[in-house]
């Protein structure tokens, strides 16, 4: 995905060790087509040099509050005014407490408070900084006010230890900056400011639970069998439907992506913890199954790694997985208003899905080509033909998020018909 012209990120970038991984991201975000301008404090100075920054976006980097104000044709106003999307790499202790308490000492503060642009933050600290409670009161009152926060992870730290608070990579802020401009600019007045409430969607409020990703089934502790679903497509409905304001359950499998906004994320590996997790999220409003479950998993998994035997073959002995879908299609309580599954096809597209719509006793089969030829598996774009019990209808080729966006819609629709 390319970004349209007129987007425009203002970074705003800290002082913390992880700075050095704002100068991969400015090469993604211009490698993207979005134009980049910098705001450095004093002490990101101490870790990257304005050069260094001003090569990458090539564009100025702006540091100082007060010659800002008397350069006439860039104010602070005009600075955050100008931009898109606001995003603090990396999120210190300092600017979070500065941006919760709403101080303007400096000129990163300072715009971070003149702006109705939607803030994207992506923390990084020390463990027990970011574990702290003044630090954890912080993110509350932020994320309460709308910012967005990407990360921290959990990870090895330039201290030395071990733990929550390691600044998320280039490409998942990426992932998280598209979203958030996919999901419109503005950050939400609060409710008693605004004149105008915003309309509210078919689906806000209703309850949507999405599978996505492949799943893990251990051989031994090293080997497991999986497939090749990146979770592209699972992930984007899980967005589009939390978008509309639905209230989003995504039971994610293993995936290099960064968890949706706008929802809660559940990770599981293999497909039994995938069904326990679903169980677990009902009642729903609907179910959209768009995991690529492991059909089967070693009926036993291997305590130590299994080694080579050159005098005989390995052979596996593989046992059949619960189907998550079917178990939902075929619930006498609880049964979701809509259960929606895909079809992941390599043949007889139409025989097999249809055939899928029946057997597992779902609302509608969204049905997808996956062999290795029309790069759907894994790649940026879809081409699907759905299926009710009414009929058929094929949708041209198209993003996964145009996909994701259509599909929620078309659920909207078909929600409100069946009255509940
Ligand atoms: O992840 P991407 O790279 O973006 O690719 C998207 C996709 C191709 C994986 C996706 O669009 C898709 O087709 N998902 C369904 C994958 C699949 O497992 O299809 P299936 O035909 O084998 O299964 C049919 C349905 O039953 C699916 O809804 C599946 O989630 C469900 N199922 C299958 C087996 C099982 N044990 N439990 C299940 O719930």
């Amino acid at each position: 995905m390319t970004a349209s012209p007129e987007q425009r990120i203002l970074l705003i970038i800290c002082g913390g060790i992880a700075a050095y991984k704002t100068l991969e991201l400015i090469r993604r975000l211009r490698e993207r087509g979005f134009f980049v301008r910098a705001v450095m404090t004093e002490a990101a100075q101490q870790f990257l040099t304005k050069l260094s920054v001003e090569s990458l976006t090539e564009s100025r980097v702006f540091d100082d509050l007060f010659a800002l104000t008397e350069d006439s044709s860039m104010g602070h106003i005009e600075l955050s005014r100008d931009a898109d999307l606001l995003v603090v790499v990396p999120a210190t202790a300092d600017i979070l407490a500065k941006m919760a308490h709403g101080l303007a000492g400096d000129l990163a503060s300072t715009l971070l408070l003149a702006t109705d642009k939607k803030i994207l933050v992506a923390p990084a600290m020390n463990l027990r900084m970011w574990l702290h409670p003044a630090i954890q009161r912080n993110a509350a009152i932020l994320q309460k006010d709308g910012v967005v926060f990407v990360g921290p992870e959990e990870g090895d730290m330039a201290c030395g230890e071990y733990g929550p608070g390691r600044m998320s990579e280039p490409l998942a802020i990426l992932a998280a900056i598209e979203q958030v401009l996919a999901s419109g600019t503005r950050i939400p007045l609060p409710a008693h400011l605004s004149h105008k409430q915003e309309e509210a969607g078919v689906l806000a409020g209703r309850r949507v639970l999405v599978t996505s990703g492949p799943t893990q089934e251990a051989i031994d502790p090293v080997r497991y069998i999986a497939n090749r679903s990146s979770g592209k497509q699972g992930h984007a409905i899980a967005a589009a439907a939390a978008a509309v304001g639905a209230d989003v359950v995504l039971v994610s499998g293993p995936v290099a992506l960064a968890d949706p906004l706008g929802g809660r994320t559940i990770h599981v590996k293999t497909a039994r913890e995938m069904l326990r997790q679903v169980e677990a999220a009902l009642p729903v409003d609907i179910f959209i199954g768009v995991a690529a479950v492991a059909d089967w998993r070693a009926a036993e998994t291997a305590p130590e790694k299994i080694k080579k035997d050159p005098k005989q073959p390995l052979c596996l002995t593989l046992v059949e997985n619960p189907d998550i879908l079917a178990a939902m299609g075929r619930r006498s309580k609880d049964r979701p208003a809509l259960v929606v599954g895909f079809a992941a096809e390599s043949e007889q597209l139409i025989e097999n899905a249809q055939a899928k719509l029946m057997v597992k006793n779902c609302d509608m089969i969204v049905a997808n080509d996956v062999s290795r030829a029309s790069g759907i598996l894994g790649g940026e774009n879809n081409k699907v033909l759905i299926l009710t019990k009414k009929g058929k209808e094929s949708w041209p080729w198209m993003t996964k998020q145009e996909v994701a966006r259509r599909l929620v819609a078309r659920l909207g629709t078909m929600l409100a018909e069946t009255g509940r």
